[in-house]
């Protein structure tokens, strides 16, 4: 048995007569960091989708902490420890913060472990706790954001992965929501599996990096060691411009 948290190996994935994902292979520590970058349609939302049980790979191996994975049902899988964080900030407009924390923990019956992570849950997200009686709707779209992480930390992952967090938000409002995920990885120890289509500002926060491009793997190496001109040879497969 590995070290590894997650282990994903040659996973290939196909809608149809689209390849999407073709033989990627990758691990996230206990703890860690990881990214994945890449353009438009590289397969980072299916690799997440299909670590998820939302979508059904082809082929390939996916194993949590050393347990298999595929094949297994969304469900099964969220309670092993897996949760997602769609792209799209997917909220309830009409329901208070308060409400749509709650929704994270319909799967579990210690209603009293619930209640009292949903206190720390607003300790860790200030922002949350003023807005608490808001309707989710009138959130801007950084605490949109930060809502939805925290209704995924409430299923009490292992492992939180998060798709293009970063989204259409303000740069400064990007670095409070990254601010958070390291801050959540502090406090439990979470690790972290984060899609972005730009290296700007995961660089800093990743420990590690993975390019992608039309489904493959076209690099992977600690960010500490990445330069710019190396990301952009494996993200545009060429020397081009950022
Ligand atoms: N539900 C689907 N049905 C058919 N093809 C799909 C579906 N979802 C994605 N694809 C295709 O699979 C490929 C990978 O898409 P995917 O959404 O995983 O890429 P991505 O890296 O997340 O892109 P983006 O940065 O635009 O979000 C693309 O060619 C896309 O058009
Ligand atoms: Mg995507």
């Amino acid at each position: 048995m590995s070290a590894s948290l997650l282990e994903v190996d040659d996973l290939h994935v196909r809608y149809g007569g689209i390849a999407a994902v073709r033989g990627l292979s990758l691990y996230v520590a206990p703890g860690e960091v990881v990214s994945i970058i890449g353009p438009n349609g590289a397969g980072k939302s299916t690799t997440l989708a299909a670590i998820a049980g939302g979508v059904v790979p082809m082929s390939g191996r996916i194993r949590l902490a050393g347990a298999d994975l595929m094949g297994q049902r969304p469900e099964q899988i969220a309670r092993a420890g897996v949760s997602l964080v769609p792209e799209g900030r997917h909220i309830f407009a009409t329901l208070t913060v308060e409400e749509n924390l709650a929704i994270g923990t319909y799967m579990r019956a210690d209603r009293k472990g619930v209640a009292d992570e949903i206190k720390a849950i607003f300790q860790t997200f200030p922002r949350l706790d003023e807005r608490r009686k808001a309707p989710a709707g009138q959130l801007s779209g950084g605490e949109q954001q930060m809502l939805v992480i925290a209704r995924a930390v409430l299923t009490r992952p292992r492992l939180l992965m998060v798709d293009e967090p970063s989204l259409g938000l303000a740069p400064l409002i990007v670095d409070q929501v990254y601010a958070t995920l390291l801050e959540l990885r502090r406090r439990d120890g979470l690790a972290l599996l984060i899609v972005e289509q730009s290296s700007h500002r995961i660089l800093k926060h990743a420990d590690r990096i993975y390019v992608v491009r039309d489904g493959c793997k076209q690099l992977e190496d600690r960010a500490a060691n990445l330069k710019n001109e190396a990301i952009k040879r494996a993200y545009f497969g060429f020397e081009g411009a950022a």
